[in-house]
């Protein structure tokens, strides 16, 4: 059995999810033989600490760890003092600058840590960095939740493509906006009608630019760009349209002529802007689905779908990732 100690900083609602998945499967872990030990958790109030290994039902019913918390120290106090073997970094994204991710997960790598994440900002601030410092120090760093959740996208590319050439990735990446134009289209709704029932289910955020002006997508575009095109590509450098102006006209106009409006990123195109995308095709997935075509050289195309985002669909992904350092297949993504 190999014993992993884990420390989790963030914990929001990802990191809750991480927290009950690594609970509810302990037994299956335990049959591949993995013993994936919870030894610390960390947020803005402080950290838990827990060496003989968190139990998940002292804190699930905890919003935040104020009041659990028996240490104050930050993230990177509790690399340099316990003892632990990944870190599952899972705190707000920032595109901008990456913080405080980006720190976090360099002081991971550099103590010799994995380093598995969510955290898209990082990645999109700071690609060649942190792989660099991942090499150095004989560590992985993994981050398929940060592109489409739980849909298995860089994973199925590292593995089950390997020995195929990538052509292009096309792909749904954000379903509050999937879930805005299935509605306009649907129900006819003006855009802002249908962003109001988006905020209201839950699907978009009070302040909604941050997806409907096409960043969230952008930052994937970016992060997918470095690790499976082996470029070197920020925010910036993707050309961005979000979703916005298109009008309930525009989305009937295109179905009675056969087609979907979909916000698309493209890789290595690095634009992200609504298209149309042929009805019953693979990509034409409604509602919060998120879905990518991958085209190859040997395989044709493989289209996948899934969720992109959800407690404890994110923390499966994760899950995912810590497994795959493990049980020995880990493959680099980057092709060149
Ligand atoms: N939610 C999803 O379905 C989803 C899906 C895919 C990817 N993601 C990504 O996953 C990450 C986490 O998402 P989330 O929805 O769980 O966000 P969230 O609910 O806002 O949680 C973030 C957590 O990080 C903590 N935090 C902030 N600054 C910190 C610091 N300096 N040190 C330690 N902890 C700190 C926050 O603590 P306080 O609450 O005390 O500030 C909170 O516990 C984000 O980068 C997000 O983009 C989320």
């Amino acid at each position: 059995m190999t014993e992993v100690r884990i420390s989790l900083v963030g914990y929001g609602v990802v990191g809750h999810g991480v927290v009950e998945v690594l609970e509810r499967k302990r037994q299956l872990m335990g049959e591949i033989g993995l013993d994936l030990t919870l030894v610390s958790v960390t947020d803005h109030t402080g950290t838990y600490l827990a060496p003989d290994g968190v139990v998940a039902k002292d804190i699930l019913d905890h919003r935040t760890l104020e009041g659990v918390a028996n240490s104050d120290m930050a993230a990177r106090e509790v690399f340099g003092s316990i003892d632990c073997d990944l870190v599952v970094e899972v705190t707000p994204t920032n595109i901008v600058h990456g913080q405080p991710g980006l720190g976090h997960m360099v002081d991971a790598l550099s103590m010799g840590k994995h380093v598995v994440t969510s955290n898209k900002g990082p990645l999109v601030v700071d690609y060649r960095r942190l792989k660099d410092l991942a090499r150095k120090n004989d560590v992985a760093l993994k981050f398929e939740a940060t592109v489409g959740g739980t849909m298995p996208l860089i994973s199925l590319i590292e593995r089950t493509l390997v020995g195929n050439t990538i052509l292009g990735i096309r792909g749904i990446f954000n379903g509050t906006c999937n879930y805005i134009l299935t509605r306009m289209a649907e129900e006819k709704y003006p855009y802002n009608h249908a962003l109001t029932e988006a905020q209201e289910l839950g699907y978009a955020e009070a302040d909604p630019s941050y997806d409907v002006e096409g960043v969230d997508t952008a930052g994937k575009v970016a992060i997918l760009a470095n690790s499976i095109f082996d470029m070197d590509v920020k925010y910036g450098d993707v050309e961005v349209t979000g979703i916005t102006g298109i009008t309930p006209e525009s989305l009937i106009l295109a179905h009675k002529r056969g087609y979907a409006v979909k916000l698309i990123g493209e890789v290595p195109a690095l634009t992200v802007k609504p298209m149309l995308v042929p009805l019953g095709s693979p990509l034409a997935v409604g509602s919060t689905l998120n879905a990518a075509a991958i085209y190859t050289d040997l395989s044709g195309t493989i289209t996948v779908t899934g969720l992109g985002a959800g407690r404890i669909e994110t923390a499966s992904a994760i899950l995912s990732d810590i497994v795959s350092i493990y049980r020995g297949n880990h493959v680099d993504a980057q092709r060149s």
